[in-house]
């Protein structure tokens, strides 16, 4: 049995992935160091797959400590790297944390492995900036990046295409995310925002709760039909999914290079309009908002185009904004009955 290594396997993607690396028969050890995440998931998990995940609490940015691991679980076949941090407002105030964090946790994991391991890193559609063409495609070339948070995602691209470039033995996916929300058919895992909610779905659960205030919709003058920001939401279940074709491919001997970009969207678009009446329809509750000015960073629209995947990963995103925005909600619920 193959088993995977999972950073930050007890955040919002992370979690969903290991809940799915198990019903596809994978054996799991998840390192975290609780830095954006619950201890509590690990529980949740164990009661949603029926059995305990491996779990070492661990500072990726631990260069000696991150060595004598990968030395004691010589078994891990491969890796999919979740852990860093990921607050686009965050990273603009503090740059060097997230550089830091992000630079050095990725490079002691492949030192560790001596550049030999298959290897899924967590990249961003934030890495594409506005396209000029949509939907976009991974062959669309990267823009600037409106933030240090996108910025790492651009460099580490450029770090692991270029280490596999003279590297044979290792061999790595980049999935660029769309937009991850939504949460597991349980109700007991999903996104656990600390603090006010910058992205918009757990703004949109925790405000429908009354935990929040009404929603401002950060502009609805952008050249988009309703005039709010379009964006490709994906539900985190459909993207966990992606996460195991991903390990799948890089197991066999398919892949074309030993350095693969796919992005993992819908390929459907949803303004912020949209997705609040999506919210409202599904559930029955109805939401206040009001609209405030853009918000300063945000692009006007994006939304992937995923036929590389369907190809390749032979996977698609199967459900709809509508469960999306049902299965939030749930777990908005669960967490008001059972606080972590
Ligand atoms: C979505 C839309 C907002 C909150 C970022 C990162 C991306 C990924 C997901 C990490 C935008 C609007 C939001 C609110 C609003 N991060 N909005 N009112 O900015 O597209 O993507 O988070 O994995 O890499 O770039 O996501 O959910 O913050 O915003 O109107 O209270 O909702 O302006 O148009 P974003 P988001």
């Amino acid at each position: 049995m193959s088993k995977i290594l999972v950073t930050g396997g007890t955040g919002f993607i992370g979690s969903h992935t290991v809940v799915e690396l198990h019903n596809a028969g994978y054996e799991v050890i998840i390192v975290d160091d609780f830095s954006n995440s619950n201890p509590k998931i690990l529980d949740q998990i164990t009661t949603i797959t029926g059995s305990r995940p491996e779990f070492v609490e661990l500072d990726l940015c631990d260069e000696q400590k991150v060595k004598d691991f990968v030395a004691k679980n010589a078994d891990i076949t491969g890796v999919i790297h979740f852990a860093a941090f990921k607050a686009v407002g965050e990273s603009v105030q503090q740059p060097l944390k997230y550089y830091r964090n992000n630079f050095y946790s990725l490079i002691n994991l492949i030192n560790a492995f001596n550049s030999k391991i298959n290897l899924v890193f967590s990249s961003s559609c934030t890495v594409y900036g506005q396209p000029d063409v949509l939907p976009v495609d991974e062959s669309e070339p990267t823009k600037k990046a409106e933030s240090p948070y996108g910025n790492t995602k651009q460099i580490a691209e450029e770090i692991l295409q270029e280490t596999c470039a003279v590297t044979p033995g290792l061999k790595v996916t980049s999935l660029r995310y769309f937009n991850p929300v939504g949460a597991h058919a349980s109700a007991l895992i999903g996104e656990l925002p600390i603090g006010v909610p910058q992205n918009l779905v757990p703004f949109i659960t925790q405000s429908a709760i009354g935990k929040r205030g009404p929603i401002t919709v950060y502009g609805n003058d952008y050249n988009t039909p309703d005039g709010s920001a379009i964006r490709d939401y994906i539900h985190v279940v459909d993207l966990a999914k992606a996460h195991v074709a991903a390990i799948k491919r890089l197991e066999s001997a398919n892949a074309s290079s030993n350095y693969e970009v796919f992005n993992l969207g819908t390929g459907t678009g949803s303004s912020v309009l949209e997705v609040i009446a999506a919210f409202e329809q599904s559930t029955g509750v109805k939401l206040n908002y009001t609209i405030g000015a853009r918000r300063e960073g945000d692009i006007e629209q994006v939304w992937g185009n995923v036929e590389k995947a369907a190809r390749d990963l032979n996977w698609k995103a199967e459900l709809d904004v509508t469960e999306m925005m049902r299965s939030a909600w749930n777990w908005e619920k669960y967490l008001q009955e059972n606080p972590f």
